[in-house]
Parts: C-alpha cells; sequence; structure tokens
C-alpha cells in the first residue's frame, strides 16, 4: 500500500528550534548520497503508528548527505507532529519517500519577495538559499508565530541569506508588524512572489497581492495542507473490513480514511486529495465510485480504490484490510 520507493533514513539530529517546533537532520544509515531535490520540495515521513505526513525540506539543494525538516507541534494535530516530536529521537529510524515539489521557483525568476509565517518558513528556507546561490535578488519576511518566536533563527543566521532577511514577531510593541500591503505595492513585473504560512495568514496577503494587480502565475503558494473541500452531503454507505467483519457506516460528509481513522482503523495516507495513491486499498466487493486522479484504469478493473477521496455506487465497499 506504500509507495515502494520510501527509504530507512536515521535520524542524526533533533533541534529544538523554538517552543513547540523542532527540526530533524535525517541522512542516510551508510553514509550514502540522498536522491537530490528542488528548492521548494517535500517528503513524506511515515510516522510511528503508520501515519504518513508530508515535511518541506528546509535545508539547502546543494546538500546531497542530509534532508532537514521542520516540524510544529500542532495543538490540532491528528497524531503525526505529535508522535515526531514525542516519540522520535537521535537514532531513530524513518521511512521517507523521494522528494517531490509544488513549490517550485520557476526557472524564469529574476528577482522574488518571499513571505513567511511559523513553520511555513521551512520551505522558504530552501528556496532563499537557492535564490542566493542563483544570485537572483529577492527580500524574506519572516513572521514568528506568537506562540514559537525565535524559530529557525539559528538556520537563518547561519545561511547565506541572513542579510537577506526581515523579521516580525507577532503582537509585538518592539516590532514593526508586517505591511503586506506595503511589500506588494508597485512591485515590477517580472517580481515573483513565493508564500507559505497557514491559510488564515496567507489567504488575505494573496487576496492583497491579487488586487495590487499581481498575476496568478507571479504568486505562488504552499500549503500545509490541502484544501478540504466545504463538507458535501454524500451517499452514505457501509464498508465492511474482510479481515474481522466490522461494517462501518460512512456518513456522507467524512471520506473513508477519515471516518475508519476515528474508529481506529488506520489507513496510510499523504496528499488525501487522490493523487499520491498511498491509501490505495482493493475493494473485494460492490461498486466503487472513483474520485481519484491516480488510478490507471487496469487497477479500477483490477478493484483498487482510493480510499481518501473515492467512495461507492452501491450500499456496501468489502475492503481487503
Ligand atoms: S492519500 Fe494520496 S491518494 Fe489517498
Amino acid at each position: 500500500m506504500i509507495d515502494d520507493t520510501l527509504r530507512p533514513l536515521i535520524v542524526a539530529k533533533k533541534t529544538d528550534e523554538a517552543h513547540n517546533m523542532v527540526s530533524f537532520e535525517l541522512v542516510d544509515p551508510n553514509g550514502a548520497e540522498l536522491p537530490a531535490f528542488s528548492a521548494g520540495s517535500h517528503i513524506d515521513v511515515t510516522i510511528p503508528g503508520g501515519l504518513v505526513r508530508q515535511y518541506s525540506l528546509c535545508n539547502s539543494t546543494s546538500e546531497r548527505n542530509r534532508y532537514v525538516i521542520g516540524v510544529w507541534n500542532d495543538g490540532n494535530s491528528r497524531g503525526g507532529s505529535k508522535a515526531l516530536h514525542g516519540q522520535v529521537h537521535v537514532g531513530d529510524t524513518l521511512q521517507v519517500g523521494l522528494p517531490r515539489n509544488r513549490f517550485r521557483v520557476p526557472r524564469s525568476t529574476k528577482r522574488a519577495i518571499l513571505l513567511a509565517r511559523g513553520i511555513g518558513v521551512t520551505p522558504i528556507l530552501s528556496i532563499a538559499d537557492y535564490l542566493k546561490s542563483q544570485n537572483i535578488p529577492f527580500e524574506l519576511h519572516y513572521v514568528f508565530a506568537m506562540m514559537s518566536p525565535g524559530s529557525f533563527l539559528g538556520m537563518i543566521k547561519e545561511s547565506n541569506f541572513a542579510a537577506n532577511t526581515k523579521f516580525y514577531f507577532e503582537a509585538s510593541e518592539l516590532n514593526q508588524l508586517l505591511n503586506p500591503a506595503a511589500i506588494l505595492a508597485d512591485q515590477p513585473e517580472d517580481m515573483q512572489l513565493f508564500i507559505c504560512g497557514v491559510d488564515w495568514w496567507q489567504d488575505p496577503i494573496i487576496n492583497t497581492a491579487k488586487q495590487k494587480g499581481w498575476a496568478e502565475e507571479r504568486i505562488h503558494v504552499e500549503r500545509f495542507t490541502a484544501k478540504v473541500p466545504a463538507a458535501i452531503l454524500d451517499k452514505v454507505f457501509d464498508v465492511k473490513i474482510a479481515s474481522t467483519g466490522t461494517v462501518y457506516k460512512i456518513p456522507g460528509d467524512k471520506t473513508v480514511t477519515a471516518f475508519l481513522e476515528e474508529k481506529g482503523v488506520k489507513i496510510p495516507t499523504s496528499c488525501e486529495q487522490g493523487m499520491c495513491g498511498t491509501c490505495k486499498i482493493k475493494v473485494l466487493e460492490g461498486e466503487i465510485d472513483h474520485r481519484d486522479k491516480r488510478l490507471s484504469p487496469q487497477q479500477k478493473e483490477e478493484g483498487f480504490f482510493l480510499a481518501c477521496v473515492s467512495r461507492a455506487k452501491s450500499d456496501l465497499l468489502v475492503l481487503d484490510l
């Protein structure tokens, strides 16, 4: 069910970056080079308990000996960040997928503004390093999240882009607050914007950019979580776990993976958008309502479905679990 490109990596370092913010340095157990990555990439990390979560790589793309990820201990975590903070230590092994990138720096980039808040700075760090190495002018405006001030400060101070970075503290009388409208105003046509932070922070800034005439293709956004579409009341149907015979009624506003996880049946997931294939399961009986963008016609013919998005046309699906 899990991607066969997963490889075991060892935690070589675990560093407290700030309150609730930790970074992990992951290396090959035999000291081998790791697959190269481009700035803005992320990796899938399999967490104790089988959850798969995506974390941005924040080190330099020129480094082939390590991957560095930052993890925020999110109070709303469904288990991923909490387990990494609490249960994973130096010397432990984590299963890690190949780097993938949905936050690429276009080749044509001539100059850039980078905006980040909190843990959102992690992909931005590798982008800043890359831009600097290419002599592409940029400025990084980084807002420390209120509960984790100073996160990644040491990394930035030691980086090649320290002089390009301006820091902001939230709700601090000592500091000027980030003023996105001023930063985004009157910028040249070839300026690119890269932004990453929680949605409530970045969405208004993206809107401001659009109002100030920034074309969509110049606004590059990374989101921590796939935007979950508003609940639509879908068909209610039953799933039966073949190995135990237990039947669960999947409500119309929940996915199979989310509902089963609530009930203690964990199916590994990653993208939760029907794109990566991590949650692929064989259906032994019943008619599937395929809603993914990944499975081939042959895989569908063979009875597989992606449980993070797909549903049932029939009243019951029997899952090979
Ligand atoms: S988790 Fe990626 S396809 Fe379901």
